[in-house]
């Protein structure tokens, strides 16, 4: 059986400037967990995940995910990692003048030789693989709409189908549904879990139902620090009363 955890956070910490925006993070995820993370704005969420991605070094302790301290990989290997995460982030990077065909594909091209890869730059097939993934989050009909005439909720649901094509082992999601309305909400959070059953996925999120509904484990940060850590029936009133209380 393989033990190695999904993510592992020992002492990680991250500043910026003189302001530490995470501390003293330390955490295991295995396979297959579903993690919500939570707490209020500013409180590090995007940090943590951004540490975990890679896009961020950690400026304490050590980040390893599948086992591989971050911090000890050449960009060969950190970009090979990188990989196997997917990465839905707050700002979702889609590329706004091209069409949601070419977005959607870009999702795989990470796992195709570079001859494959830039012909497909240029010219997308919108084969099955593509098409399934627009049907999944409902979006088929805007294969070939320009992405930036999307609504929000519509450009959140293309950053998925990316996500979808891509079919990472571990799934980092920023709030992925907060520009939904309830029911895209609950069948895109389903969706998170679709790309492979075996999948690890941290989400962050606001609305402490959907992490109910949704997820196995709830971690709480708070002005950078881990504030609680538990199984998802045991995320009680109290604990987000807590989270959330103003300063
Ligand atoms: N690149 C950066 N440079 C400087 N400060 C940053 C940077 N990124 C984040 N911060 C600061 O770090 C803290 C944590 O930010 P982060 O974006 O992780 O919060 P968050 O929990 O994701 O909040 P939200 O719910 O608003 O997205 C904030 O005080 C923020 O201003
Ligand atoms: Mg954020």
């Amino acid at each position: 059986m393989n033990t190695t955890p999904a993510i592992r956070l020992t002492g990680a910490g991250c500043r910026f400037g003189h302001h530490q925006a995470l501390s003293g993070v330390d955490l295991i995820v295995h396979e297959g967990e579903r993690v919500a993370l939570l707490g209020a704005s500013g409180a590090g969420k995007s940090t943590l995940l951004s540490l975990l991605n890679g896009s961020i070094p950690a400026t304490d302790g050590v980040v390893e995910v599948f086992g591989q301290d971050l911090a000890g990989l050449s960009s060969g290997r950190l970009r090979a990692l990188q990989r196997t995460i997917g990465t839905v982030s707050q700002r979702l990077d889609l590329i706004e003048q091209v069409r949601v065909l070419h977005n959607v594909n870009a999702g795989r091209l990470g796992s195709w030789s570079l001859l494959r890869a830039v012909g497909s730059l240029v010219w997308p097939r919108p084969d099955d693989q593509i098409r399934s993934a627009l049907h999944r989050v409902g979006m088929e009909w805007a294969l070939h709409e320009r992405t930036e005439r999307l609504s929000g909720g519509e450009r959140q649901r293309v950053a998925i189908a990316r996500l979808l094509v891509q079919s990472p082992g571990l799934i980092l999601a920023d709030e992925p549904v907060s520009s939904l309305d309830p029911t895209r909400a609950t069948e895109t959070l389903d969706l998170l879990r679709a790309p492979a059953e075996k999948a690890t996925l941290m989400v962050s999120l606001h609305q402490p139902e959907l992490a109910r509904k949704h997820c196995t484990r709830a971690i709480g940060l708070r002005e950078g620090s881990l504030v609680f850590d538990v199984p998802i029936a045991e995320l009680t009133d109290a604990l987000l009363g807590d989270l959330y209380a103003l300063t």
